[in-house]
């Protein structure tokens, strides 16, 4: 897992005045709406004596945490604490972290890191969103699996023959096969279009490709480790644009976002029917990316068998390593050792600490970036 990335923490219409919890990163967060309504995201432990603030609740433009009333503001600055009467001052340590939060999409996006705003990636773009003649229809997943494995899984090209029985002719064409993909490299990752021909002219796609003079294209593309598109044009003119926002609850449970944009059918009325469909090709992954060994996406080749259509996968953890390199992944066996000692809570590192090194928690371990040579150490 990452930090350095923004990530999905929950539609829009979910964040309320009432502080909630999200995990994310393996972390816990406390999110609010302040009385403009403007989102916030903070760390969940309260640096007094370690109390869940999203057991809490919103006082002025503060989260109170449950247990003996600091009050933080969406900088994280504790401006109250009770307990020590009125006209009292707060010592500057008395901070938690806070982090960039934005909405877009009808999704509330929290930046979790420290990178300075003009060195942070971007949140995936969603061009079609609110545009004339495109409809959008939200839904979310909770798979107990690696959200690597899952990116992995939106960005291969050999399984939906297999795993979508709507995509493909379940293994039963013998012409089938993948064809060389023209993989296409953008700052953030790695992508591909390309015509779909043979066993796809069975497929759902082809039933509203109704003059079926033109094959449908479809293909896929990462944008940093957890978010995804894929499109899907069934012909000149009927396009679906598909755009999935995966946050790592842990190494072993992903919160999925997904953002459907299309070009037909475009009444209310079949929006339900859309998701429905969504659901059901994503239930279609999920049983088997949950049962995959081992869970977390590994991080070298070397002990799996690669083909030709396996190639995007390989390009895909390539960037990781790129990512690693830099010094933003979460050590996990490093975080392990430290909670196994069972009296140690760390924090996903904010912008703030760039400025301050006057803390009280301790920033989550992160593998150390590569020296230059090392950096494309891939087997
Ligand atoms: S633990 Fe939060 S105020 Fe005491
Ligand atoms: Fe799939």
């Amino acid at each position: 897992m990452f930090i350095n990335f923004w990530y999905a923490v929950d539609f829009s219409d979910r964040i309320t005045d009432q502080p909630s919890k999200a995990r994310m990163l393996g972390h816990d967060f406390v999110v609010f709406r302040d009385s403009a309504g403007q989102a916030h995201c903070l760390s969940d432990t309260c640096v007094h004596r370690g109390a869940a603030l999203s057991g809490g609740k919103r006082r002025g433009d503060c989260v109170q945490c449950p247990y003996h009333g600091w009050q933080f503001d969406a900088e994280g600055r504790c401006r109250s604490i009770p307990s020590l009467g009125p006209g009292h001052k707060v010592p500057p340590r008395a901070r938690i972290d806070a982090y960039p939060t934005v909405e877009r999409y009808g999704l509330v996006f929290a930046f979790l890191g420290d990178l300075p705003e003009a060195e942070r990636p971007p949140i995936m773009a969603v061009p079609e969103f609110q545009q004339e003649g495109w409809r959008a229809t939200n839904l979310d997943y909770w798979w107990e699996a690696n959200y690597q494995r899952i990116i992995e899984n939106g960005l291969d090209p050999a399984h939906n023959e297999f795993v979508h029985p709507t995509h493909g002719s379940s293994g039963e064409n013998p012409e089938h096969r993948v064809g060389e993909l023209p993989l296409e490299q953008h700052e953030w990752g790695w992508g591909f279009m390309h015509k779909y021909q043979g066993s796809t002219t069975r497929s759902f796609l082809t039933r509203f490709n109704e003059k079926k003079k033109t094959p449908p294209e479809a293909g896929t593309s990462h944008f940093g480790p957890n978010q995804m598109a894929t499109y899907i044009h069934i012909n000149e003119t009927k396009w679906l644009h598909q755009y999935i926002f995966e946050t790592p609850v842990d190494e072993f449970h992903t919160h999925g976002f997904l953002v459907n944009m299309r070009n037909f059918v475009l009444s209310p009325w079949v929006d339900r029917a859309v998701s429905k469909r969504n659901m059901a090709v994503a239930e279609q992954d999920r049983v088997v990316v949950e049962r995959m060994q081992p869970q977390r996406a590994p991080r070298r080749n070397v002990k799996e068998m690669h083909m030709p259509a396996d190639k995007i996968i390989r390009l895909y953890r390539e960037k990781i390593l790129e990512w690693e390199a830099k010094g933003w992944r979460i050590d996990l066996d490093a975080l392990a050792a430290k909670r196994a000692a069972g009296d140690f809570v760390t924090v996903i590192p904010s912008p703030g600490r760039r400025d301050s090194r006057n803390w009280v928690l301790d920033p989550v371990p992160l593998i150390a970036p590569a020296k230059p040579e090392q950096a494309s150490d891939v087997a």
